[in-house]
């Protein structure tokens, strides 16, 4: 694999001040893009752009519950760096853990407005520019592995990534015509400031529990595994890849956790 599988590229990034999206962030600077670092969390945005170097990244404030705040980072990138390869659309909440008998109607409309009108937002504003540039573009989500599985967060949180997986599909099928792909990446659980507030765990917690729950055994999912994923369909090894969910887990969610007959038992 090539160090600067990025050339060239710029790349926009939501929810970069923190967890996954921060990790991606200097992953794809590493391997040559540019990358603007779109969020909410200013202080923690304006450090990661100086830990990466402000040659190689900046800063763009935008909350994605707001279109104006999209369509603005969106055209605060065209002119800054005068094109847009590649959007990152990670941005995203995780809600209150509140059981279906509680639900809070307005706390699930606001997981929605983060996690599906925000995704829907950045993918029409990125969208727009690459068709009008004639650019071949790579969209890229985040989704959970609460994207194919209930059970596996609250329920707010899950049906708002199932409907990541739906965009990612639509928005796929419908802009393949101009060479743009669309994909999504699915993680199990990784030990960011999202799931170790939401279910109060400290992150070793947290990636216990994961670790324990995945079929490869001998590795603990990080951020860093998340952001290789992201790489890969940023770049051109995954150029006839489109409307695919990438299920980063351990064989989490193919796995049988019924309990079994041990299969390293001889057959009589
Ligand atoms: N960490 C996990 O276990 C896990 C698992 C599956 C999916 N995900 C998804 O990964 C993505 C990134 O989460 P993370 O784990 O890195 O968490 P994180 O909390 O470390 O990062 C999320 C970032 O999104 C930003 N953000 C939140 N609302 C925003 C808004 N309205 N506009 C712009 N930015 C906003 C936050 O400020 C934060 O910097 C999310 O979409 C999350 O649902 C995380």
């Amino acid at each position: 694999m090539s160090q600067d599988r990025l050339q060239g590229k710029v790349a926009l990034i939501t929810g970069a001040a923190s967890g996954i999206g921060e990790e991606t962030a200097r992953l794809f600077a590493e391997k040559g893009a540019v990358v603007v670092v779109a969020d909410i969390q200013d202080s923690l945005a304006h450090a990661v752009v100086d830990s990466i170097g402000v040659h190689k990244a900046c800063f763009f404030h935008c909350d994605v519950t707001d279109e104006s705040q999209v369509e603005a980072a969106v055209n605060f990138t065209l002119l800054k760096y005068g094109t847009l390869d590649i959007l990152f659309s990670n941005a995203g909440i995780m809600g209150p853990l509140a059981p279906v008998l509680d639900l809070d109607l307005s706390l699930f409309d606001r997981t929605f407005a983060t996690n599906v009108r925000g995704v829907a937002a950045t993918i029409k504003h990125a969208a727009r520019a690459m068709v009008s540039r004639s650019i071949r573009g790579s969209i890229i989500c985040t989704a959970s592995v609460a994207s194919c599985l209930g059970g596996v967060g609250p329920l707010s949180y899950t049906a708002s990534k199932h409907a990541v997986l739906g965009i990612v599909r639509s928005a796929s099928s419908e802009l393949g015509v101009h060479g743009i792909r669309v994909n999504c990446i699915s993680p199990s659980g990784v030990s960011t400031p999202l799931p170790c507030k939401a279910y109060n765990l400290e992150p070793a917690q947290l990636e216990q529990a994961v670790t324990g729950i995945a079929c490869l055994k001998g590795i603990v999912l990080k951020p860093r595994h998340i952001a290789e994923a992201a790489l890969f369909f940023a770049s051109d090894e995954s150029a006839y890849i489109s409307g695919h969910n990438l299920v980063v887990d351990g064989g989490f969610t193919v796995g049988n956790h019924a309990p079994t007959v041990s299969t390293t038992t001889q057959a009589p």
